[in-house]
C-alpha cells in the first residue's frame, strides 16, 4: 500500500506535464484545430461567402421532400460533429443539405477520458470514446436561436451520464421543450455507447417511457416537429424489428440508423492497435459500419414497407455509398467520420457524383416509360 500510493502520485504528476503534449499530437486536437478554422471563417467577413462559392455545384437532384420539409440535399452532417450548434452556417456553406446537433444534454459535460478520438486510418474508421461532451442545452439554444438559413437543422437528444437510468425520460423532456421551437426535428439518441457507461435501452417500455412525453408535449404545439429514434448497429434483428414495430405502432416519424458500433470485428489496423483501443470503451465508425449499417435499414426499410423515411449513416464515405444507402431504403444520409478525415472536398465530390448518379436514374425511368 505504502510503495503503492506515492507510484500513483508521480504518475499523475508527469500525466499532468505530458497530457498537453499528448493532446497537441492527438486526433481530438486535429478536429479541434479543423474546427476553429470553420469558427474563424465564420468570424471573418466572406469567409463563409468564399467557401460557399467554393462548393456551390449543380445538384437539382440531390433535394427532396421529408418529414414534411424540404431538404436543399440529401447528403446531411451527422451528429457528433457539432454538439453545440457552432457550425449550422459553415455546415451550410460545405452544401450539406442538413446538419444535426449534439448530441445534447441537459446539463454541460466534459469527457471523463482524454484523448477521445484515435485514427484508424487503415480502416477509413474512428474510434471515439468517453462521455459525449456538449456545453448544455441552454448554450446549444444561445447558438442556433439566431439561425434563418436554408438548411434543416436537427436535435440529437440524450441525459447526461450523470442522470440515472431510470430518470432518463425526465433528461429527455427537458431538452425537448426549451428546443422545440428552434429545432426543425428530434433524434431520440438510445445508442449512447461510447463510454464505459453506456446508455442503450432496449426494451420497449423503457423507450416508451421516454417517447411518450415528447409526443404529449408536441399534441399541444402549434408547430409539428417530427421525433427519430437513434439505434444501434449492435442490436440483435430481433431489437431491430421492435425499434421498426415501435414506429409503425405509435407516432414517431422516423429512425436514424446506426449509430457507432461497439464491435471491433473486420479491422485491418495491426493486432497491437485493435488490441490496445479494442480495451477501451468506444464506439467504432466509418468503413467497417457499412455493411451493418445498410442491413438494418434494409430490414426497417422492409418490414414497415416503405412507408416510413430513414436516416441512413455508417461508413459512409463516396457517392456510391450513399447511393447504396438510398436504395437499401434511406431517404437521406448523414456523413460524419468521411467528413472529418476529408472535410469539404469529399463532400463536394460526393455531392457531385450522388447528383449524376440521381439525374441517370431518373433519365432511365423517363425512357423506360416511354418505351
Ligand atoms: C467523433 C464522433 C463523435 C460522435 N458523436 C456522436 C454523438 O454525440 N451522438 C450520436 O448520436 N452519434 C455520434 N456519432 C455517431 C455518428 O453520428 C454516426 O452515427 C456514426 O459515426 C456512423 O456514421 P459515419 O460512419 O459516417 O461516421 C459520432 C461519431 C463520431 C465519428
Amino acid at each position: 500500500m505504502c510503495d503503492y500510493v506515492p507510484t500513483l502520485n508521480r504518475m499523475s504528476a508527469i500525466d499532468s506535464i505530458l497530457n498537453p503534449i499528448r493532446y497537441i499530437f492527438s486526433d481530438d486536437f486535429t478536429l479541434r484545430v479543423a474546427q476553429w478554422r470553420l469558427a474563424l471563417l465564420s468570424r471573418i467577413p466572406m469567409g463563409l461567402a468564399l467557401m460557399r462559392k467554393r462548393n456551390t455545384i449543380p445538384t437539382s437532384h440531390l433535394s427532396l421532400e421529408a418529414f414534411g420539409m424540404k431538404f436543399p440535399s440529401r447528403i446531411g452532417l451527422g451528429a457528433g460533429y457539432d454538439r453545440n450548434g457552432e457550425f449550422v452556417k459553415a455546415m451550410e456553406a460545405t452544401g450539406f443539405g442538413f446538419i444535426e446537433i449534439g448530441t445534447i444534454t441537459p446539463k454541460p459535460q466534459k469527457s471523463d477520458t482524454a484523448p477521445a478520438l484515435h485514427r484508424l486510418e487503415n480502416d477509413r474508421a474512428l474510434l471515439y470514446c468517453g462521455q459525449t461532451q456538449c456545453d448544455g442545452v441552454e448554450r446549444v439554444i444561445e447558438n442556433i436561436k439566431q439561425y434563418r438559413g436554408n438548411i434543416i437543422v436537427g436535435c440529437n437528444i440524450a441525459k447526461n451520464d450523470s442522470t440515472a437510468d431510470d430518470d432518463a425520460p425526465q433528461d429527455y423532456l427537458r431538452l425537448f421543450r426549451p428546443l422545440y421551437q428552434y429545432a426543425d426535428y428530434f433524434t431520440v439518441n438510445i445508442a449512447r455507447n461510447s463510454s464505459a457507461k453506456p446508455y442503450v435501452p432496449t426494451n420497449r417500455d423503457e423507450i416508451m417511457a421516454i417517447l411518450t412525453p415528447l409526443f404529449e408535449f408536441r399534441r399541444g404545439q402549434n408547430q409539428y416537429r417530427p421525433i427519430l429514434l437513434k439505434i444501434s448497429p449492435d442490436l440483435s434483428d430481433e431489437q431491430v424489428d421492435l425499434m421498426t414495430d415501435i414506429m409503425i405502432d405509435t407516432p414517431l416519424d422516423g429512425i436514424v440508423a446506426c449509430a457507432g458500433t461497439v464491435g471491433r470485428h473486420g479491422l485491418e489496423n495491426s493486432t497491437s492497435t485493435v488490441h490496445a483501443l479494442g480495451r477501451k470503451a468506444g464506439a467504432l465508425s466509418g468503413a467497417p459500419l457499412r455493411e451493418r449499417a445498410l442491413e438494418v435499414v434494409r430490414r426497417i426499410h422492409d418490414r414497415a414497407q416503405g412507408t416510413y423515411p430513414i436516416i441512413g449513416c455508417g461508413g459512409i464515405s463516396t457517392a456510391d455509398d450513399a447511393l447504396a444507402m438510398l436504395e437499401a431504403g434511406a431517404s437521406l444520409v448523414q456523413v460524419t467520420t468521411e467528413y472529418i478525415y476529408n472535410g469539404e472536398r469529399s463532400i463536394r465530390d460526393m455531392r457531385a457524383g450522388l447528383n449524376e448518379r440521381l439525374r441517370k436514374a431518373q433519365q432511365r425511368q423517363k425512357s423506360d416509360a416511354t418505351e
